[in-house]
């Protein structure tokens, strides 16, 4: 019964056709840490221990799809799916799901097999598509540095597939590459990816993976704790697209791997634009050196992951609580080249700080839809959709600043009559503005009506193209052609 159920969903799934990296540009991904999204039974009174499993379920997350794809989310990334280590340590346990030892199991705190199938099809029947978290670089064994048991792994059951133990020295790219993550309480025994047999290994699993689940897209962890070469081998056996972590603000250091991978994480413009809306005092014109040396630093800024919050780093308003500067921080990376990524519970101004702070369990916020930033998120997402529908160089469009002060960046992306012309600042809630934003930086023409999609405002520019623009409230405003907006649904 199982077996034929599992082969049948298979079947159907088979006929999705997979995304390719350009195809994924034109995606919003809403990232989901199963653990914590969603349960089986819809509680939205469990408690959770931010160290333990918490109950989050591939069940729970299908039931509440709605609620990712009103925001206007074309895609999820969920936690990465394979049997973990089961201890509880002074690490806290594997709910994560970075500990992986049985690679061809699923992790059935989520569920199973045939669940995670379900959510496959779930998100193809909407028109959605499913980005997977997977794990290159490492096992996980609770343990005491070196102490492991290799034969409980599958399949890198020996020593020989990994390195010899010593801890990561981060400061050197040589010891991240060959040293151990972890520390004497969880052991990450370190693989050897730049060895052709691992690399085979890896290359057999994830075709199986993303065969039998249908995966759209992947995103990998800890890219730089392996050698370069091993990606791009491993990107090109799963044939999808794949977006890649190196944690790091060094723009050179991180475009670097754009020619092994499609995608990496933007970490040096989420550094950028942290510092920049954190804070009334924030440096706007570090932002706008940022997306410069983005732009000129890496191969192709529109195939990478823009985003503000995730599993890993503080949450922006663990910061501020200030709501306007966080519809900046959020506006900014949304509107920005590449695809935007927005880490669950942003929606819902989650404020957690360190790890694991910013693991807070979804559902203690009954899945608000009301929310004040559910509602801008949702409208940032609309927009860029109006975007690309009407543009169809928007999406390769390098987006740049046009204009700046102290406080404020204005942002376009889009070709003439159809741009996206995103007003950010650092005001904060308390603070009031205008300024004249000139037809040569806007390109807006002359007695040209406009609307601002945050709040369906209208104006229209002067006889020279030129428009006097209030900030009220510290507030972000998104300026879009009135015409151009019609039939849209939105304002
Ligand atoms: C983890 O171990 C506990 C206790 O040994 C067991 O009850 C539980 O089923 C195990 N969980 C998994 C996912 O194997
Ligand atoms: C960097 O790490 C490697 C591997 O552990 C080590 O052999 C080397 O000596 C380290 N280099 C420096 C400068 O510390
Ligand atoms: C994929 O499915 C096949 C058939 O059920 C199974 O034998 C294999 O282990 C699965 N591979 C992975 C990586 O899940
Ligand atoms: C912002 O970006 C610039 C240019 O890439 C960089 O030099 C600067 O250190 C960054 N600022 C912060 C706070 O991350
Ligand atoms: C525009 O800003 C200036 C200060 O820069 C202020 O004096 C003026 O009252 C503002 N005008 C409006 C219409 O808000
Ligand atoms: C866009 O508009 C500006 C200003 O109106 C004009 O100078 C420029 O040539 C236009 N560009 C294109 C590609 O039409």
């Amino acid at each position: 019964m199982y077996s034929q159920l599992f082969f049948s969903l298979s079947l159907i799934c088979t006929i999705a056709q997979a995304l390719s990296p350009a195809e994924w540009r034109a995606q919003s991904i809403y990232q989901v840490m199963t653990d914590r999204f969603a349960r089986t039974d819809g509680s939205t009174t469990a408690s959770c221990d931010l160290s333990d499993y918490c109950g989050g379920t591939w069940e729970g997350l299908i039931k509440h799809l709605d609620y990712i794809q009103d925001m206007g989310f074309t895609a999820v990334w969920i936690s990465p799916v394979v049997k973990n280590l089961n201890a509880s340590t002074a690490d806290g346990s594997s709910y994560h799901g970075y500990w992986a030892q049985d690679m061809y199991a699923v992790n059935t705190n989520f569920g199973s097999a045939a669940d995670l199938v379900k959510l496959s099809s779930a998100l193809h029947n909407r028109g959605m598509y499913l980005m997977v978290d997977v794990v290159t670089n490492h096992m996980g064994y609770a343990g005491c540095g070196d102490c492991v048991d290799y034969s409980v792994f599958d399949p890198f059951d020996k020593e020989s597939y990994y390195h010899p133990f010593c801890l990561i020295d981060y400061n050197n790219q040589t010891s991240m590459e060959l040293c151990w993550e972890g520390d004497n309480t969880v052991s990450l025994p370190d693989l050897r990816v730049e060895d052709s047999n691992v690399q085979d290994m890896f290359a057999t699993w994830i075709k199986q993976l993303v065969k039998n689940y249908t995966i759209d897209g992947l995103r990998i962890d800890s890219a730089a704790e392996v050698s370069k070469a091993s990606l791009a081998n491993f990107e090109s056996a799963a044939n999808i697209y794949a977006v890649g972590e190196v944690f790091n603000n060094n723009a050179e250091y991180v475009c670097a791997y754009q020619d092994s991978l499609s995608g990496v994480m933007n970490y040096p413009m989420y550094y950028n634009i942290t510092s920049a809306f954190a804070s009334t005092s924030g440096d706007i014109g570090a932002l706008e050196q940022g997306v410069n040396t983005m732009k000129s630093t890496c191969k192709d800024v529109t195939l990478l992951g823009s985003f503000l919050e995730n599993h890993d780093n503080p949450r922006f308003p663990s910061l501020t609580s200030d709501m306007s500067l966080a519809k900046n921080a959020i506006g900014f990376a949304m509107l920005a080249d590449g695809i935007p990524i927005v880490y669950q519970g942003q929606e819902q101004h989650f404020d957690g700080g360190d790890t694991p702070q910013q693991r807070e369990q979804l559902w203690k916020s009954g899945y608000d839809t009301g929310a004040t930033l559910y509602k801008h998120i949702t409208r940032l997402n609309a927009i860029r959709k109006v975007a690309i529908k009407n543009d169809d160089g928007y999406l390769t469009y390098n987006a740049y600043p046009v204009w700046t002060d102290d406080h404020t960046i204005v942002m376009r992306k889009g070709n003439n009559d159809t741009q996206v012309i995103g007003v950010f600042n650092n005001l904060g809630a308390e603070g009031n503005a205008n300024f004249t934003l000139l037809a040569t930086s806007s390109g807006f023409d002359a007695g040209m009506d406009v609307t601002n999609v945050l709040t369906c405002d209208k104006f229209t520019t002067d006889g020279k193209g030129d428009l006097n623009v209030k900030i009220k409230e510290g507030k972000p405003l998104v300026l879009y052609s009135t015409k151009q907006l019609d039939g849209s649904g939105i304002c």
